[in-house]
């Protein structure tokens, strides 16, 4: 999952890529690294770390030039390095690659004997010897790189830049996303949208398999066989101030804090007058539907698991939920009459869009839940659902999970609706209970101060348990994600019923539990296990409600009182405690909050 951008220019093009990268920054940050042609001569400049370190050297080493690259790493290949940084180079051939090509080694060998050396450890060096040999051989330098990407096994977005062509960019897409940008007498490429929003937002998306030959007043795209492929120009709607820290210290806080305005409006999208569910474009009639199938990655997957709850018991629909990179290897059998639903924040994650490909010929109908409704999942679905949380930049989902928790329960209450399973005042009831959530997590928001002198306390601690019972399962796991995220410490989840078949083994002074409990059907069970904790020395930070606080007593470690939410929607209030808990313990740790170690927003690789 890196970050790719390609300008042929009217002005100095050095910043403009700069600043398009630091809108892909959150695709990976390993290193950074520009290449331009100025005077016909391509050159280049590269840093390992931040974009940051790339923009200081570009103050003391400028690079001219109206046409250039840039890419922005997570390492695959090779470690970060000023080497292993893009562009890589040779002769006279620049590129620029997302993605992991499979079949590297093989033309690695063929290049070495033909002659060519290698200066890295990366995969996409071997493009720009290829294309660089193919040249060599006499081939233009269009037919040099569609020679090469019919070489080329594997999952790819490339931008060439050749020396002596100030005029021309060569692109193409096969598994990872490549936009096209139309400015005035400028042309651009970027991995989505949001990179490109300054300059245009007048967008035309590759397909797969496409590649697309670029100058300023001509854009020619060519499908995977050769023939021109007519793709469509969209006009997107991402507005360049979306990418700002709004006043907070990190992007990760400013996410948390608007989930309540954030859920509000994104409500209101899929609400009728009469407070019936409202899907956007065509409708799903889960009258229809015996089973649902639902694939995701990470805290996605963690919403799959908490809807698999809300459809069971509200729609008495069969649910499976599986992990992507599971789920597409396994090759499940499709019965007759399920729908198959992806979850994805970015809708380009690689594996989730592989079982959603896998599926595509056997389910009755592909349903995806997204933010972002021109990306590759969504365009690959019979229905896209918009979650509308707005660009969400921090690497730790926040804001998008609580919206695909709103969406994921309202499609749960539009399948008890057309089964028949929910009366339509129940329904009412559930929307108004949902209606009511923003005002509730905005009241919730100043338990802020009591979250992070707990986690000050979490922050010594080299390993925590999280424990959680049915709607509060899935949220221990992505309380636990989070805080290992962001913050490093090993943290892991289970059911609290699993607690003595096994892990209890784990539990002494020196490991936290983290109970997320409301006064539910199920406490009491839960205070049960929490006991058990205590009576082994273990410290339990309970996050509960005042009635639940109050059975627990005052022998707790720590207790965080949350409001009382009714049961069927505490998953999208007790979602808030885990983030601030991760949030503040990252931020006593000192750690990257926005942008972990090793991780990048966007997994658009196996
Ligand atoms: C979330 O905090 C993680 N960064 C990660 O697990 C993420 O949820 C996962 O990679 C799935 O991403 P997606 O929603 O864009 O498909």
């Amino acid at each position: 999952m890196c970050g790719i951008v390609g300008v042929l220019g009217t002005h100095e093009v050095a910043p403009i890529l700069v600043e398009a990268l630091r809108r892909l920054e959150y695709r990976g940050y390993d290193s950074a690294g520009i290449a331009t042609v100025n005077n016909g001569h391509l050159d280049r400049r590269r840093a390992v770390g931040k974009l940051v370190n790339l923009s200081d050297l570009l103050v003391h080493d400028p690079l001219a030039g109206k046409s250039g690259i840039g890419h922005t790493r997570w390492a695959t290949h090779g470690a970060p390095t000023t080497d292993n940084a893009h562009p890589h180079k040779a002769g006279p051939v620049a590129v620029v690659h997302n993605g992991i090509i499979e079949n590297f080694r093989d033309l690695r060998t063929e290049l070495s004997a033909a002659g060519y050396s290698f200066v890295t450890e990366t995969d996409t060096e071997t493009v720009a010897l290829l294309t660089q040999k193919h040249i060599d051989e006499g081939l233009s330098h269009v037919d040099a790189a569609f020679k090469t990407i019919d070489r080329l096994d594997g999952a790819f977005a490339l931008v060439f830049l050749f020396d002596g062509q100030d005029d021309l960019m060569i692109a193409a897409r096969k598994g990872s996303p490549l936009a096209i940008g139309h400015g005035d007498g400028e042309v651009y490429v970027g991995s989505d949208a949001i990179a490109l929003a300054p300059l245009t937002n007048e967008i035309t998306y590759l397909e797969e398999g496409d590649r697309a030959v670029l100058t300023r007043s001509s854009i020619e795209i060519r499908t995977a066989k050769g023939a021109l492929a007519n793709r469509e120009m969209k006009t997107i709607q991402v507005e360049s101030t979306q990418v700002d820290k709004g006043g907070y210290k990190h992007f990760m806080a400013k996410e948390i804090f608007e989930q309540p305005s954030v859920l509000s409006n994104a409500l209101g999208h899929y609400l009728g007058e009469d407070d019936t569910v409202v899907l956007p474009g065509d409708n799903v009639d889960f009258s229809k539907v015996d089973r649902l199938t639902m694939v995701a990655c990470g805290t996605a997957y963690y919403a799959c698991f908490t809807a698999k709850y809300w459809f069971e018991k509200l729609a008495r629909l069969p649910v499976e939920v599986d992990i992507a990179s599971e789920f597409r290897y396994r090759e499940p059998p499709i019965v007759k009459g399920t729908t198959a639903l992806f979850v994805s924040q970015s809708g380009e994650t690689a594996d989730t869009l592989a079982a959603l490909r896998y599926c595509k010929d056997k389910a009755d109908r592909i349903v995806s839940v997204v933010n972002v409704p021109e990306s590759s999942i969504a365009r690959e679905s019979d229905l896209a659902l918009p979650i509308h949380a707005g660009v969400e930049v921090g690497v730790a989902s926040t804001k998008a999970f609580t919206c695909q928790l709103n969406v994921l329960l309202m499609l749960a209450l539009k399948a008890a609706q057309d089964r028949g399973t929910m009366t339509p005042d129940a329904i009412r009831d559930a929307i108004g209970q949902l209606r009511a959530l923003p005002g509730i997590l905005n009241a919730a928001m100043d338990r802020d101060r009591t979250l992070a002198a707990a986690a000050l306390k979490l922050s010594e601690s080299r390993d925590v348990l999280f424990l959680g019972r049915g709607l509060m399962y899935p949220l221990a796991l992505e309380g636990a994600l989070k805080l290992k995220e962001i913050s490093y410490i090993h943290a892991e989840a289970y059911a609290s019923g699993e607690l003595k078949h096994g892990p209890i083994a784990l539990i002494d002074k020196t490991v936290p539990v983290v109970v997320m409990a409301p006064k539910d059907s199920l406490f009491d069970k839960t205070v049960s296990n929490m006991q058990e904790v205590m009576a082994r020395g273990g410290k339990v930070l309970l996050i509960t409600d005042a009635a639940g606080a109050e059975i627990a007593g005052p022998d707790v470690w720590q207790t965080v009182i949350m409001p009382k939410v009714p049961e069927i929607i505490s998953p999208l209030l007790y979602a808030l405690p885990a983030q601030l808990l991760a949030y503040h313990t990252a931020a006593a740790k000192g750690t990257d909050v926005d942008q972990p170690r090793n991780l990048a927003k966007s997994v658009t690789v196996e």
